[in-house]
């Protein structure tokens, strides 16, 4: 078998250890002659899966003790609508004010547009997104239910080096495609949210960290099923979860913990996500899209200055075992998203690749 480098934005790869890991549990869970996702999502042995999970969450992403982790149904962008459906009440006037600094911002803000009067306090649009727009808290209507942002824009490799102040207005950052691949301060935030699928787990279920205080707003149609309040009381189990997903996401906790916690992974991300980056800046063959001062670690986004060759470097880049670095529609090019589990090694083989094709294009 050969697996190769997997540059996809999400589903995006999870480290192979922890892919062995349940490949190996998945006939038999630890002796009990059933598979985890043949078991019931109120076993004892699922129930010690879930409070695991928790308990490794806490202890990474040093979550503080007046917050509570759900696991919503639905992806991320699930969230767009229960966010607004569970907060914009915070304040009766129904506003909330959003950043828009990419595809996934705007997609948040359409769909928060149907449950209160939106102000976009920041936007980034005209640039086609190249950077995080300046945020003015004079822009934020002091009223405000809560204030959005994107932390890490996947599509367009741009992210919040720093987080803004917002006061008493509760923070809401859709960290999808960077949770756990830096050190937070989660008490900045009133929720977090992130789908599974770049460096949590499988797709489909999102992972949300909210403050208590913030659990009684929601609207009263919002559907039991996006109540962030029911699945607080319930433990997320108001119905049947996701539990498959629930032990991906613990195993890869594990992994983490195992690699020496997010500080580690930290710097080893930015030693990847530089490594690339240098690659780029060192040559005129090669441009990156994102404004230098706001550029991800986590997505790498960039061109090749005769972009007719994209195609081509393409398909030589599969045939060297490097997959999915396409870049998304509405910027063009390539994308390098190097996740977590993404090896050094893989971002190492890239630049070799990149170098070598220079050498025989110019
Ligand atoms: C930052 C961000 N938000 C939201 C989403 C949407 O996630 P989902 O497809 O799980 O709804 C993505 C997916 O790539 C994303 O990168």
């Amino acid at each position: 078998m050969t697996r190769v480098y997997n540059f996809g934005a999400g589903p995006a790869m999870l480290p192979t250890e922890v892919m062995e890991i349940a490949q190996r549990e998945f006939l038999d869970y630890r002796g009990m002659g059933a598979s985890v996702i043949e078991i019931s999502h109120r076993s004892k042995e699922f129930d010690a899966i879930i409070n695991e999970t928790d308990r490794l969450l806490v202890e990474l992403a040093k979550i503080p003790k007046n917050y509570k982790i759900l696991y919503v149904h639905g992806g991320a962008q699930m969230q767009f609508s229960a966010v607004p459906m569970n907060l914009i009440t915070r304040n009766p006037d129904r506003k909330a004010a959003y950043v828009e600094s990419g595809n996934f911002a705007k997609l948040a803000i359409k769909e928060a547009c149907r449950y209160g009067t939106i102000n976009v306090a920041a936007s980034s649009e005209t640039s086609n997104y190249d950077r995080i727009p300046e945020l003015e808290m004079t822009a934020v209507d002091e009223k405000s239910s809560y204030l959005h942002i994107t932390s890490n824009n996947t599509v367009y490799g741009t992210r919040w080096q720093r987080f803004p102040d917002t006061g008493n207005i509760p923070l809401v950052a859709d960290m999808t495609s960077e949770f756990l691949s830096r050190e937070l301060d989660i008490s900045q935030f009133g929720v977090i949210f992130a789908g599974l699928q770049k460096n949590l787990g499988p797709a489909g279920l999102a992972l949300v960290i909210i403050r208590e205080d913030l659990l009684h707003y929601a609207l009263p149609e919002t559907p039991n099923l996006l109540s962030y309040k029911t699945y607080a009381e319930k433990h997320s189990l108001s119905n049947t979860n996701n539990t498959f997903a629930i032990y991906m996401m613990k195993l890869v906790l594990e992994w983490i913990k195992g690699q020496g916690g997010v500080t580690t992974l930290e710097l080893q991300n930015e030693a990847k996500a530089n490594l690339i980056y240098s690659a780029i800046d060192d040559s005129s063959f090669y441009q990156g899209t994102a404004e230098p001062a706001h550029r991800s670690i986590m997505n790498i986004t960039f061109n090749l200055a005769d972009s007719d060759l994209v195609d081509e470097f393409l398909s030589q880049a599969l045939a060297h075992g490097l997959y999915a670095l396409k870049g998304h529609r509405k910027v063009g090019g390539l994308r390098a998203s190097i996740y977590n589990a993404m090896p050094a090694s893989g971002c190492q083989t890239l630049v070799d690749f990149m170098n070598e094709f220079e050498k025989t294009h110019t």
